[in-house]
């Protein structure tokens, strides 16, 4: 986390400081968000969030949230008929349309991914790495496993966090960039700040989060949140 010094005249100042910042009841209702409202995702974020949750049951809890947020999100996903036989005869079922692609924003993505994949095993999982500057709070991108040959319907950036909504920003300008006719993005928590700065950016994509939190402090992380992610899921606190 950004160390802070009080001593210099010529100080950092922290990059939040004073950036006014979007009430929770002002970003509750934009076009294309969705806040989950099943009870057992409040219930695993719940404890997700607890300071006492240690990182084996974390990930496990992000994994879990994962496949609960896949769920609700793939809800709109095209079908086709397919002709098949069960052991009783013929009959006309259904199946998904198209690939579907997931993009861990890495590291912290990761464990979001693998939830999804439980839930859909075909997806193909993009890696792409993308790490916040914590002075500046950009995103830099380090990691890029993008094909170049796209046949998916939908592609879905995964990240827990959405703070001030940089990383998501880029992770969906990386992926417009492949010829991908649906994008949506998935995340576990979001600050009204990044939502709102996301929605904005790319009003052409639905967002879905399991929950929206209060606001961001002064260095960019979320309150009340649950800290960071990655050292959470990785055991790197
Ligand atoms: C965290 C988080 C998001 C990003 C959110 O990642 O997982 O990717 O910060 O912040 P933003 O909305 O302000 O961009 P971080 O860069 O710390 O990397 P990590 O996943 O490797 O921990
Ligand atoms: N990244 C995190 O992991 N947590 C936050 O609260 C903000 C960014």
């Amino acid at each position: 986390m950004t160390e802070t010094t009080t001593s210099s005249s010529e100080r950092p100042s922290l990059p939040m400081q004073g950036v006014p910042q979007p009430r929770r009841e002002e970003v509750l209702n934009l076009p294309r968000v969705h806040i989950s409202s099943h009870p057992v995702m409040a219930h695993k974020l719940t404890a997700m969030r607890d300071k006492n949750t240690q990182p084996p049951e974390f990930y496990r809890l992000v994994k879990e949230i994962g496949a609960l947020l896949a769920y609700e999100a793939t809800e709109t996903l095209a079908l086709e008929r397919v002709e098949i036989e069960t052991p009783m005869r013929p009959m006309i079922g259904q199946r998904l349309a198209g690939g579907i692609g997931v993009t861990p924003i890495l590291r912290a993505g990761l464990g979001l991914a693998e939830g999804f994949r439980e839930v859909i095993p075909e997806v193909q999982i993009w890696h792409l790495g993308l790490r916040r500057d914590e002075q500046t709070l950009q995103a830099m991108e380090y990691y890029n496993q993008l094909p170049h040959r796209v046949d998916l319907q939908v592609c879905y950036a995964v990240d827990p966090m959405l703070a001030t909504g940089g990383s998501a920003i880029d992770a969906i300008n990386v992926l417009k960039r492949r010829d991908i006719p649906r994008l949506c993005y998935l995340g576990i928590i979001a600050a009204p700040y990044g939502l709102l700065k996301l929605s904005q950016t790319h009003p052409d994509i639905d967002i879905y989060i399991a929950a929206l939190d209060e606001s961001l402090n002064d260095v960019g992380y979320i309150l009340p949140g649950l800290g960071d992610a990655g050292d959470r899921q990785f055991g790197t606190l």
